[in-house]
């Protein structure tokens, strides 16, 4: 996920879909979310790696999971369903 896509509309829009994001662990956007520890500063790409294993085969979607994981921590609220 790009940071300029990293608005609320955009990742409720994937949360509603909820596409693969790991075809090599199948593993689902909300499935990426799930793993993301309650206290973001403790968010990161081997925190997610280590749970669900998504980035740990061939890496062409690292960069998918790099920009989850800088959008929560930046901007966890868009994660929520909150108005
Ligand atoms: S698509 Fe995620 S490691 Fe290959």
């Amino acid at each position: 996920m790009n940071l300029a896509l990293c608005q609320k509309n955009y990742v409720q829009m994937l949360i509603a879909e909820n596409p693969i994001i790991c075809t090599c662990h199948h593993r689902y956007f909300n499935e990426i979310l799930e793993s993301l520890p309650h206290h973001t500063e403790k968010a990161s790409v081997e925190w997610v790696q280590k749970l669900t294993g998504a980035s740990t085969g061939c890496g062409s979607c690292l960069a998918k999971v790099e920009g989850i994981v800088e959008c929560y921590r930046l901007k966890p609220q868009v994660f929520t369903k909150d108005p």
